[in-house]
């Protein structure tokens, strides 16, 4: 009977088969201890001479570093480790027998070497434990969506449309006319909401960034939801509800990856509700009694400012209301104050930067979206479909996109995002 590693300890004492690699062997003239991984988990494989017909005792010898085979045999438990088992191999079936020159040692590699090999990189264990991990983000994201009754909305790749500004749209030739792809799908799941209340999309995005920076990818995965009806004062709660929801899902469910990726656990256990709140305002003034920025009012945020706000706090941050000449041409104004817009971004501790952005109450003022589409210089034929859907039965509703790389990075600790994606675009990288 086939089994997967994570399953051995329901087959203690039983007679199973393991499918996989080995990635590292141990051997003497009597016994071969062999490090196998099917992808759910691994287990050291033991072939001892006495227990096994030569013709396997030899096989068991031929296996080199990356080789696959079926490996039967009895499973039994570590005579010291706790929640540790092992396969005393009987029979070995060879699939592969790997040349012996796999190029990912144990020896430090330089980040090039890696990601010019990320094809094999991507079988090392760290690895392997941050993309468990994106994919129980990715599983959280949708159950969440689920259980709160939003409808998914696949938002189109090929876009006439840019929906954060024209500088970093990537230009495609469709035919006798220009496209680009997504940047973002927040204006087509606004529409959908229109029809199915509320809606979200989670999907590939792209941005011709010139900003070579560990938290820059040129494709990267976006969540977006979109709430008909919500008011700016609710959003920040939807946001930290979200997060959090995703945040339990994680230390709940990939505490093992956690741990093989070295993560600080106990920082993501300490994390309270609610998150701190400031405005655009009270995080110039911090960054400015800081000593530790030239940061004026007016200013976007740098790289180190982000850091420096989570910092202060060891939380993450909502910063609100920032200058309208900062933000996207759909956020509402502040009725209060007609200089800043009701957005947010979150930003993550621990120096991972903006997690979450472009929250805000979006706009359904015809006048206003019109000449903000102006002032931005864009076509306003191409927006002509955007309008429409505030002209029949415009309301307030809210949204926000979260970087799905920058989550995993957070929360695997990772140096760099292009460690949280399989196969990573960057400015100068797009193979493998
Ligand atoms: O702040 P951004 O540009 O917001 C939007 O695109 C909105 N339209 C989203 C919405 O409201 N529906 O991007 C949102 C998030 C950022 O906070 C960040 O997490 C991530 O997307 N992001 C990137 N991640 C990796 N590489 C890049 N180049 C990224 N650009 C943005
Ligand atoms: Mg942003």
């Amino acid at each position: 009977m086939n089994i997967f590693i994570n399953q051995a300890a329901d087959f203690v004492g039983q007679e199973i088969t393991i499918r996989g690699w080995m990635f590292n062997k141990r051997s003497s003239g009597k016994i071969h201890f062999l490090e196998l991984r099917d992808g759910t988990g691994e287990i050291q494989g033991i072939v001892f001479v006495n227990a096994v017909s030569p013709e396997v005792f030899e096989k068991a010898g031929k296996l080199t570093i990356e080789s696959s085979a079926a490996f039967t045999g009895t499973i039994s438990k570590h005579p010291k480790l706790e929640n540790t088992f092992e396969l005393q191999v009987k029979d070995i079936e060879i699939y592969c027998i790997a040349p012996d020159d796999y190029p990912i040692g144990k020896k430090e590699h330089g980040p090039d070497f890696l990601l010019e090999n990320r094809h094999l990189w991507l079988r090392s264990k760290k690895q392997w434990a941050n993309m468990r991990i994106r994919d129980e983000i990715i599983w959280a994201i949708r159950e969440y969506m689920r259980k709160n009754e939003f409808t998914l909305v696949d938002a189109p790749i090929l876009t006439k449309t840019a929906c954060e500004g024209t500088t970093d749209l990537f230009h495609v030739d469709y035919f006798e006319s220009d496209a680009y792809l997504s940047q973002s799908g927040q204006l087509y799941t606004e529409a959908a909401e229109y029809a199915l209340g509320k809606t979200y999309c989670f999907g590939p995005t792209f941005r011709a960034e010139k900003s070579k920076t560990r938290r820059h990818l040129t494709e990267f995965w976006m969540i977006e939801p979109e709430v008909p009806f919500m008011k700016f004062d609710e959003l920040m709660d939807f946001e930290e509800d979200f997060l959090w929801y995703v945040l339990q899902s994680v230390l709940k469910n990939r505490r093992k990856e956690l741990e093989v990726t070295e993560r600080d656990i106990s920082f993501l256990e300490n994390i309270k509700r609610p998150f701190p709140r400031i405005t655009y305002h009270e995080a110039i003034k911090i960054l400015q009694e800081s000593g530790k920025s030239d940061i004026k009012d007016g200013d976007d945020f740098g790289a180190d400012d982000e850091t420096y706000i989570a910092e202060h706090f060891k939380a993450p941050v909502f910063i609100h209301r920032f200058p309208t000449s900062l933000t996207s041409f759909f956020q509402e104004p502040d009725p209060n104050n007609p200089n800043v817009t009701l957005n947010v971004d979150l930003i993550a501790p621990e120096g991972y930067g903006e997690l979450i952005g472009g929250g805000s109450q979006r706009s359904y003022n015809l006048e206003l979206l019109e000449k903000r589409i102006a002032e931005e210089k864009m076509e306003r034929k191409d927006y002509a479909w955007y309008l429409d859907t505030m002209k029949y039965g415009g309301m307030p509703h809210c949204g926000f996109g979260m970087g799905l790389e920058r989550c995993v990075a957070w929360l695997t600790g990772s140096q760099h995002v292009r460690e949280t994606i399989p196969f990573p675009r960057t400015i100068n990288r797009i193979c493998p």
